[in-house]
């Protein structure tokens, strides 16, 4: 089957059409025919190196998302799907086991059916971000009620996070480039400030005793502790764990987490067939323009995903 990775690390000029085996769905598993995968930030950083594990040898398929098909359905697993029903999934990509191929087995706890009329190539942006934003605002742990703060709002994590607040009843203060503040606003933020390194002050300017949480899909880092109140948490995606000032925890998370949580991606394909998230596609590429997609990508500005269709 054909796949696309690399055998050594690099620029997006390394990745290259694989051929490899088509792996077979083992006890608990699925194998997807792949038709759609999603191009991550994360993608970009395996792909530079170095491995995360020490004992991984190339060649390296990169993806954490997909959608297609079920086409093999291992003996004894406990699922409602059968062979052709359009799915979608998360993948922890690890070696040469990523999204972007024709064919990958996965735990039958990461698949969901599409949502209801979306096609594969918007089905397969919804696993990986979805989830991200879910657990991020579970880390929170906030109270209908409360008010949350998201910086990167325009993008895939934290668009999905305004979306999933608002539905969780939260009040949400999003930032926004000038271009982006339509988007941002029609995501249901309550209140959009201009991005960047004063968005904090800009948020007590607003919210004068701080939001009780932030989300910072933007990496802002230590500087967001500005906008929160004292003993307020903020959730952080690239490891940034403080220190804290004013009692303020800086709280990591890694999506791995909820790879197999299975009722929380189910309910997010809900949320879109109810209208309350929004799937966001900037444009697909054939398979084989994986090095392009990833140069679109590094240029930065894009809005929705990239997604490689096979
Ligand atoms: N920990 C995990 O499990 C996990 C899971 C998913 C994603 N992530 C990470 O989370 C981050 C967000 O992912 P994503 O897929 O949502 O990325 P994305 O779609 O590119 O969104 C990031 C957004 O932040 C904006 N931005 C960049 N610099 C900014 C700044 N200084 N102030 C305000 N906004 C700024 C970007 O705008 P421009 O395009 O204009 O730069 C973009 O709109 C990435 O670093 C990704 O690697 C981590």
């Amino acid at each position: 089957m054909k796949a696309v990775g690399f055998t050594e690390f690099g620029g997006p000029e390394v990745l290259q059409v694989l051929e490899l085996p088509v792996p077979d769905a083992g006890p608990g598993e699925v194998r997807i025919r792949v038709s759609a995968a999603t191009v991550n930030a994360v993608d970009a950083l395996q792909r530079r190196g170095p491995a995360r594990s020490p004992d991984a040898r190339p060649p390296f398929v990169p993806g954490m998302e997909a959608a297609g098909v079920v086409d093999q359905i291992g003996a004894g697993t406990d699922t409602d799907l059968r062979v052709g029903d359009q799915l979608t999934t998360i993948v922890l990509a690890d070696g040469a086991h990523g999204a972007y191929a024709e064919q990958i087995v996965v735990p039958a706890e990461s698949v969901v059916r599409a949502p209801h009329g979306a096609s594969d190539v918007q089905a397969a942006t919804l696993p990986m971000n979805g989830l991200t934003a879910r657990l991020a605002l579970d880390t929170l742990g906030l109270e209908a009620g409360q008010t949350v703060a998201v910086t990167g709002a325009a993008g895939a994590v934290g668009g999905y996070a305004v979306q999933l607040a608002k539905a969780d009843g939260l009040r949400v203060v999003a930032d926004a480039s000038e271009q982006d503040e339509t988007l941002v606003k029609e995501l249901g933020a309550d209140i959009v400030l201009r991005r960047g390194a004063e968005y904090p002050d800009r948020v007590r300017a607003e919210v004068p005793e701080g939001v009780d949480g932030l989300l910072d899909a933007a990496s802002l880092g230590a500087l967001t502790a500005r906008a929160v109140r004292d003993k307020g948490r903020v959730v952080t995606l690239l490891g940034y764990d403080g220190p804290g000032e004013r009692g303020i925890v800086y709280q990591p998370i890694v999506v791995f987490r909820y790879a197999r949580e299975h009722a929380k991606l189910d309910r997010l394909r809900q949320q879109v067939e109810d209208g309350r998230l929004t799937l966001r596609v900037a444009r697909t590429f054939p398979a084989e323009q994986a090095a392009e997609a990833h140069r679109v990508l590094a240029a930065g500005g894009v809005r929705g995903r990239l997604v490689l269709t096979f």
